[in-house]
């Protein structure tokens, strides 16, 4: 029989897909808490856009759990609500990782704990792992599928041979893509999520308009079967990582080769790995979002402030923020089939440094327009070696402008796994 517990009253702003479902399970693991902490959490008051009175829940509550999304009025609420020493929860990746800075040293001012474990992965705990389990360690490099969405998209495409729309309208269809899909294909959710990682991973100060990111709305069924000759699998892979002194923190869509962590990462399911000189190299999977999923995670957090969980949180120190990163690269090109090409397109990867590792060439018959006879073409499809960013764009710029290539370059990035022996 589970101990009456001293009442924790809780604030909760936002009853949508995860207040929702936070509110029925506070109700449903009410006991359980009590006898894990103590502590008997319960609903006291519910701000949505219609109805209830922030002042009045803030004055009677003491916790608020901030499940509003969105910049204002969230931003105003938990600030008041931290200024007040009331700690917050929050799910909102686009909160933290703009106005973190403001929001971390108002905790530290008021000493009312703000978290946010719900806003980066979903029900995998990678902010607890890296705050708590990793404290110590010195971490270089974080990679993360942060976006279900696109992950699902990708998956879909590679297994089924979909289109990009075709696969975006069965993830809609699904209620895996909002109506307006822009922030996760295009990848400035994942972006947001990877500021709020590179940020407790190494300390820094690090906001979304730092984060360089592309999505996958250009990627084509024919770059996944293409690349798929070299054994490679294509995901949204957002990179946090250490660069002599200053930090990299990107979202892209990567080819990855089969033994990476991250390869067989599939459907609408979240991951992310750190690596650390002192670990090696940690992953942890799981499904990415939904509602019952995320207030699980949102109550996890809630447990760790009923249990007065420490957590460190040192100030974000400034830093110098890394553009020019290497990486090994994919290039598909379409040029026509005659003699010299070869040769041509060598020497202006040779310019800039870039080597090639792996080489493919598919020589195919086009009917001519006229129907009187055919043309040659050729599609070369390459693999590189790690080489800077800069360089391998001079060499495609000036491979785009030879004669003989039919179409625009087009080039995916690859990303190596350094741990397997
Ligand atoms: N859904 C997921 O799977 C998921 C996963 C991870 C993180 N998150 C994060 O969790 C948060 C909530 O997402 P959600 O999917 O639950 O959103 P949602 O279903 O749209 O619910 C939002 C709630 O906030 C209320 N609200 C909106 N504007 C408000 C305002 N100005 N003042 C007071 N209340 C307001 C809405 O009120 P009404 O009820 O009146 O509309 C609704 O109850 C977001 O930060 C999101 O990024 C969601």
């Amino acid at each position: 029989m589970a101990g009456d517990g001293e009442i924790v009253k809780i604030g909760l702003l936002g009853r949508g897909t995860v207040g929702g479902a936070f509110a029925d399970l506070v109700a449903e693991r009410a006991d359980a808490i009590a006898t894990l902490t103590g502590k008997r959490p319960q609903v006291s008051g519910v701000l949505t856009s219609s109805t209830g009175d922030y002042d009045e829940i803030l004055a009677d509550a003491d916790v608020i759990v901030e499940l509003i999304g969105g910049l204002e009025p969230a931003r105003d609420y938990v600030a008041r609500a931290l200024a007040a020493g009331k700690p917050v929860i929050s799910a909102n990746k686009a909160l933290i990782s703009t106005y973190g800075e403001q929001l971390f040293a108002a905790s530290d001012d008021s000493g009312a704990p703000l978290l946010f474990e719900a806003a980066v992965a979903g029900v995998i705990p990678a902010i607890r792992v890296i705050e708590e389990s990793l404290a110590g360690a010195h971490i270089d490099r974080v990679h993360g599928i942060v976006n279900g969405t696109t992950n699902y998209i990708l998956t879909e495409m590679a297994r089924n041979g979909l289109s990009y729309a075709e696969a975006l309208g069965q993830a809609q269809a699904l209620g895996y893509a909002e109506a307006d899909p822009t922030a996760d294909v295009g990848g400035g959710d994942a972006a947001a999520k990877m500021a709020i990682l590179a940020r407790l991973a190494f300390g820094v100060d690090v906001t979304l308009d730092q984060v360089t990111y592309e999505g996958i709305e250009n990627i084509t069924a024919a770059d996944i079967a293409y690349a798929r000759e070299f054994d490679l699998v294509l995901k949204l892979v957002g990179t946090a990582e250490r660069i002599n002194g200053g930090v990299s923190v990107r979202v892209f869509p990567a080819f990855l080769y089969p033994s990476h962590p991250l390869a067989s990462v599939h459907g609408s399911f979240n991951a992310v790995t750190v690596e650390s000189p002192s670990i090696t190299e940690i992953t942890m999977s799981g499904p990415g979002a939904g509602g019952i999923q995320t207030a699980s995670a949102v109550l996890g957090d809630l447990v760790s402030i009923l249990n007065d969980t420490p957590r460190v949180r040192g100030d974000g120190a400034p830093v110098e923020i890394v553009k020019d990163v290497e990486s090994a690269f994919y290039l598909h090109l379409e040029v026509e089939d005659r003699p010299g090409v070869l040769a041509e397109i060598a020497s202006a990867l040779g310019d800039q440094d870039v080597s090639v590792r792996n080489f493919a060439q598919r020589t195919e018959s086009a009917e001519g327009g006229s129907g009187q006879g055919t043309d040659e073409a050729a599609r070369l499809v390459m693999v590189t070696h790690r080489t800077l960013e800069s360089k391998f764009s001079a060499a495609v710029d000036q491979i785009a402008e030879l004669s003989f290539v039919k179409a625009e370059p087009r080039v995916i990035r690859v990303i190596e796994e350094e741990f397997v022996d």
